[in-house]
């Protein structure tokens, strides 16, 4: 269902017609990337997830087939490992676990050391909403980091005010690398409201097409 909140300019998705967009349910889309190597895990996120301490536990979001996962499981089996996608096209299973389910709804059980999302936020509507989830899933002493665009943000005050409003939560953004990170557990929120979504902004950074998130001022 498209609907137009506020914009005549754009007809925005809600969630349910975002996840079946061609954008979001697309087989062709990179979803093998491995933990080493020149396109893996640590050098996109600029973390050595194989440097955590020992029986830490590590979250990561839009983890596609997983064999991101299933390296680092082989690496420390010591781990404990979860990966959560839309799309259950995983790979063969291992001692990882591996979920279904869109983390704009997914609740976990439990906190963790690290939390991560390589290259899905793109695909995800209320992106800003997903940054603060994710931080409150985090241990006191955990780590988020994740691949964003802000200018995959259409909001009030346009990217300035977004990046100040990441900031004062404890976000840093990097926009050379278009890495967030945030260190230690966070409850709060930020000071927009999530509209809606747009399938149709063309490719971002990645050269990939992906989804616009759209916000108004929170009320
Ligand atoms: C480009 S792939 C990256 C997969 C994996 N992180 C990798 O680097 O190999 C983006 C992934 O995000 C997933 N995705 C998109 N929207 C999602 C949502 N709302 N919740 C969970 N996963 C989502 C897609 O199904 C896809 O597997």
């Amino acid at each position: 269902m498209r609907v137009r909140p506020w914009s005549p300019l754009a007809d925005l998705l809600s969630d349910d017609a975002l996840e079946a967009s061609s954008v979001v349910a697309n087989r062709a889309m990179n979803r093998d990337r491995r933990l080493a190597g020149r396109d893996g895990y640590s050098r996109v996120l600029g973390f050595d997830v194989l440097g955590l301490p020992p029986s830490a536990r590590w979250l990561d979001l839009c983890c596609g087939s997983g064999r991101a996962l299933l390296d680092a499981a082989e690496a420390r089996p010591d781990l404990d490992i979860t990966g959560v996608d839309l799309v259950g096209c995983f790979a063969a299973p291992g001692p990882v676990r591996l979920v279904t389910a869109s983390i704009t709804a997914w609740e976990p059980a439990g906190r963790f050391d690290l939390v991560t999302c390589v290259h899905g936020l793109h695909y995800v509507g209320d992106k800003l909403g997903a940054l603060l989830r994710a931080a409150s899933w985090l241990a006191d002493d955990g780590v988020f980091v994740a691949n964003f665009d802000v200018d995959g943000i259409d909001a009030p005050g346009g990217a300035r005010r977004v990046l100040r409003a990441l900031r004062e939560a404890g976000f840093a953004y990097d926009p050379r690398t278009h890495r967030i990170r945030r260190h230690g557990r966070f409850d709060g929120s930020l000071p927009f409201r999530y509209l809606g979504a747009d399938d149709r902004a063309g490719p971002n950074y990645t050269g990939q097409p992906a989804v616009r998130s759209c916000y108004g001022s929170a009320l």
